[in-house]
């Protein structure tokens, strides 16, 4: 079978044991729908769940975007890895021991490898933030308000002030230098540390596996104030956000998270018990970013210091946010503080009730705009308007999108059909490159979607389909191939099994058609799997004919004989008349 080193008997094993509900029930809110589960697709943009969860056939499938299949692969799709990849965790969910070693992939050892490096350099710069090298960082962070005890909490550390502190660490353990070199550690000569005298923040993926690190300049006049490790297989800024392992629980518990802007923000936040708490790492929010939220919550708190680069910094998220469906709220703090400098200042009561006064994203804007503008002239208004409109025609709901033309209408005194005018609809997003599901069928993908629908039905009709020896079209030939290498091998054909065999377009049609409702009286059942089976074997010999035709034209045209073409046009036309 052509999935390599795992055996089709061990993947009907596999997920035999799994119950696909409690697999995405990981990963996305479901709710039960009769006897299917419903949700909002994790794998595009909607505001109406069209993704189903089936326990029964043991698929899932998003009738938004087409994608489906089985568990294993929800699990390829979501964590975003490969097909033996997701084998072994499935396996791991099932309680199944398989042996991965064979098929672990090249990826995913280079990358555990990096994590390691990074985990033995944090436990350097802990050791030398507490030892006599890391004094005046110690005093620092104390400093800054933070214990001993929070200092470990957070695993923070300190890179001295030498060029081979972390380097000699490394050949004393005889460690393997050059992953400490593609983790960023150590200088593309393997000369030198690269981080030095920088306090350093271990930067964790959600999971809780060190990345990578942000480096703080002890020193104000040295630059740049953070050092980040550079974009290497398992740190990239436009996907991690700092504090999300700590965060996920509390952020699903609560349904909203904060997003902040620096690591003492999250960290000062965290002491003081707010957890729902993350930070990019100085970049803007990315696509990636909020499609991982998604996971926890659709809700979305921005933090932001009202000072001009602050506002600027919240509006320029505030547009992705809000195109990528988020429920968003801002809250500006007064100019020059971040939460973390309000807090320390303030406390954490009256931060709590400044984040209550949190406004929804129109005001902020409108309070922004009105500032920037004179809403009293028509030409202000008229660019208040404008500004607007630009972020609301992000709002992916046409009914969000259509209320809150009305708000803005209303604050605005202008009428709803005016300021539509401004509405401009932004071509596909970036990102969202998933296709959309197919909905134009021909005659003979009817007949072919039909067949498929019948034969996932019951068991009774696989046997006579596997006999026909009429001609298949190209899907169907992978159906009847793949369950004749089931049966083979004393497995079930079942929707999942055959999607754990097929390529992934031909698994996405079967996930859909497994989950069509189409309730047929069995009268008329073997009728219509007659009708299919001809439909097909007609269509695909109308297309041999044409294929034949453009044959011959062409060698008519260069003058070569075409009397086989010929002959065999005339045999396809009488099996076409036949019956
Ligand atoms: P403190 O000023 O020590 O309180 O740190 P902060 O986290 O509040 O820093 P700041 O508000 O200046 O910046 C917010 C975040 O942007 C930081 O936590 C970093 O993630 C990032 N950042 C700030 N300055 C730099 C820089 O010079 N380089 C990089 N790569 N990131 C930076
Ligand atoms: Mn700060």
């Amino acid at each position: 079978m052509a999935k390599g080193f795992i055996s089709s008997s061990q993947l009907d094993n596999i997920t035999a044991k799994l119950d696909i509900a409690e697999v995405i029930s990981e990963y996305v809110a479901l709710k039960k729908s009769g006897k299917n589960f419903k949700a909002l697709c994790p794998f595009h943009e909607e505001k109406t769940p069209s993704f189903v969860v089936n326990p029964e056939k043991q698929i899932f499938h998003c009738f938004g975007c087409g994608i489906g299949g089985n568990a294993i692969k929800f699990l390829m799709l979501v964590e975003n890895i490969s097909f033996p990849q997701a084998a072994a965790l499935a396996a791991k969910k099932a309680g199944i021991s398989i042996d991965i070693s064979g098929y672990r992939p090249e990826d995913e050892e280079k990358q555990e490898k990096l994590i390691k490096a990074n985990e033995f350099a944090s436990q350097c710069y802990q050791e030398a933030l507490f030892s006599q090298q890391g004094k005046r960082a110690a005093e620092y962070l104390s400093g800054r308000n933070l214990t001993e005890k929070e200092i470990s909490r957070f695993s923070i550390g300190f890179a001295p002030n030498m060029r081979d502190c972390l380097l000699k660490k490394i050949s004393e353990e005889k460690l393997d230098k050059d992953s400490f070199i593609k983790a960023g550690l150590i200088n593309g000569e393997g000369t030198s540390d690269v981080f030095r005298n920088r306090i350093m923040f271990p930067i964790f993926d959600f999971r809780g596996k060190i990345t990578g690190f942000g480096g703080r300049a002890l020193d104000d006049e040295h630059m740049p104030k953070y050092l980040n490790t550079g974009e290497n297989a398992v740190f990239s800024k436009g996907k991690l956000l700092y504090g999300l392992n700590w965060a996920k629980q509390a952020v699903k518990e609560k349904d909203f998270v904060f997003i902040v802007e620096g690591y003492f923000d999250v960290i000062r936040m965290h002491i003081n018990g707010i957890e729902n708490c993350v930070a990019p790492m100085g970049t803007s929010l990315t696509d990636m970013h909020l499609r991982f939220l998604k996971r926890f919550t659709e809700k979305i708190l921005l933090v932001f210091d009202s000072d001009e680069a602050g506002i600027r910094a919240s509006l320029r998220n505030l547009e992705s946010v809000v195109s990528k469906g988020f429920e968003t709220k801002i809250s500006m703090l007064p100019a020059g503080f971040d939460p973390d400098r309000f807090i320390d200042e303030y406390g954490i009561d009256a931060f709590r009730k400044m984040m209550e006064k949190s406004v929804d994203f129109l005001d902020f804007v409108l309070s922004i705009e009105s500032q920037r503008h004179d809403i009293n002239t028509p030409k202000g208004k008229s660019s208040v308007a404008r500004e607007i409109m630009r972020i609301i025609s992000a709002i992916p709901d046409e009914i969000e999108k259509t209320e809150y033309i009305k708000i803005l209408s209303k604050k605005l005194g202008l009428k709803e059909s005016v300021i539509e005018n401004y509405l401009h609809y932004t071509a596909q997003e970036p990102g969202s490159s998933i296709k959309p599901e197919n909905k134009i069928s021909s005659p003979d993908t009817y007949a072919e979607s039909l067949l498929l629908e019948i034969l996932l039905s019951g068991g009774e009709y696989w046997t006579p389909f596997l006999e026909w020896n009429g001609y298949l079209s190209r899907r169907m030939e992978i159906v009847a191939r793949t369950s004749k290498e089931l049966l083979m091998n004393n497995i079930d054909i079942t929707p999942a099994n055959l999607i754990s065999n097929v390529d992934e377009d031909t698994g996405r049609w079967i996930s859909g058609t497994s989950l069509k409702e189409t309730v047929r009286e069995n009268g008329r059942k073997q009728q219509i799997f007659q009708d299919c089976l001809k439909k097909i074997h007609k269509s695909c010999i109308s297309r041999q004919v044409d294929e034949i035709k453009k044959t011959i034209n062409e060698k008519k045209d260069t003058g070569i004989p075409y009397n086989d073409e010929v002959e065999k046009i005339q045999g396809l036309l009488f099996e076409l008349k036949k019956e």
